[in-house]
């Protein structure tokens, strides 16, 4: 499988959002990745469902929602519908994380659990069979444009011989801090998938930043 690269819409300009989600349409990215963060759970708010739904109207590729929010569950079936396909929601957040990875995949969703940076990846070990990604915060969410932490590396590679000696069939995608330096190392490390905001939407050339993570 080659590399799937998800810039992040956090880091584009809301007031040109859909000359971004064109931009990105026109890319080698391969998923929107989507960030809704409630005040709560993070110290920051993004945007929520009628925004998700407007980027949905004009992307050509798959959302991969990830909810920084606490307690998700009464909004799982709210983003199905403005068209998530990945719905990625917090360990840290979710008391009953196993009937909630459950609805998730009940609604066609994929289901994908977010690690910060202190929680380890034995978190997720008796429910790998139950959901379809990890990923694995490399910053605090909350933010773009944070430092990359780069005991990341490590944890990916645990977390790839956890699933491959598991043969569960789980991606493993980084979030935060990511550019075309360490982008080949979170490779060989074991991520299948990566995440970038700051890297792509402050380069000069975005489509070019893209191409450069493949
Ligand atoms: C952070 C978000 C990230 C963020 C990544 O809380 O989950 O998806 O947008 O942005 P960069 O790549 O700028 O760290
Ligand atoms: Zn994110």
């Amino acid at each position: 499988m080659s590399l799937i690269v998800a810039p992040s819409i956090l880091s584009a300009d809301f007031a040109n959002l859909q000359r971004d989600i064109e931009m990105l349409n026109q890319s080698k990215a391969d998923w929107f990745h989507v960030d809704v963060m409630d005040g709560v759970f993070v110290p920051n708010i993004s945007f929520g469902l009628p925004v998700v739904q407007a980027i949905y109207r004009h992307a050509k590729k798959p959302l991969d929602v990830h909810l920084m929010i606490q307690n998700p569950d009464p909004y799982i079936a709210e983003f199905k519908k403005v068209g998530a396909e990945i719905l990625t929601v917090h360990f840290e957040a979710c008391t009953h994380l196993h009937r909630t990875c459950n609805a998730i995949r009940s609604l066609g969703m994929k289901a994908g659990v977010a690690l910060n940076p202190h929680t380890p990846i034995e978190a997720v070990q008796e429910i790998l069979e139950e959901i379809d990604l990890v990923l694995i915060m490399s910053v605090n969410p909350g933010f773009g444009g944070q430092q990359f932490i780069s005991r990341t590396f490590e944890k990916v590679r645990r977390l790839k011989e956890l699933i491959e000696s598991r043969n569960a069939n789980v991606i493993i995608e980084v979030d935060g801090g990511v550019n075309a330096v360490n982008a080949p190392l979170l490779v060989s490390s074991g991520a299948d998938a990566i995440v970038a905001g700051n890297f792509v939407f402050s380069a000069e050339n975005p489509l070019e930043a893209i191409a450069s993570l493949k």
